[in-house]
């Protein structure tokens, strides 16, 4: 998945509340371009998320 993963302990953080936390809700990643949001999600999904997709 490319280098490292570096220094998104915050938005992990975030991320995991939120998934834990019931009911719908709608989160927005927003950020630069090449900022790390795709990163940040593959991240996050491979931990908590068995079901999410996988990159090659
Ligand atoms: N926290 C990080 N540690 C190390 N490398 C990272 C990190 N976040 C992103 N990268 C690397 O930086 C590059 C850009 O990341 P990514 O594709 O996630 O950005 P993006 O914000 O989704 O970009 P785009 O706006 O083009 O969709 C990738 O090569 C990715 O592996
Ligand atoms: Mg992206």
């Amino acid at each position: 998945m490319g280098a490292e993963f570096y220094d998104r302990r915050w938005e992990l953080e975030w991320l995991d509340e939120k998934w834990r936390s019931p009911g719908g809700q709608l989160l927005l990643v927003y950020g630069r371009r090449r900022v790390g949001k795709t990163r940040l999600l593959l991240e996050w999904a491979r931990e908590e998320c068995p079901a999410a997709p996988r990159p090659a």
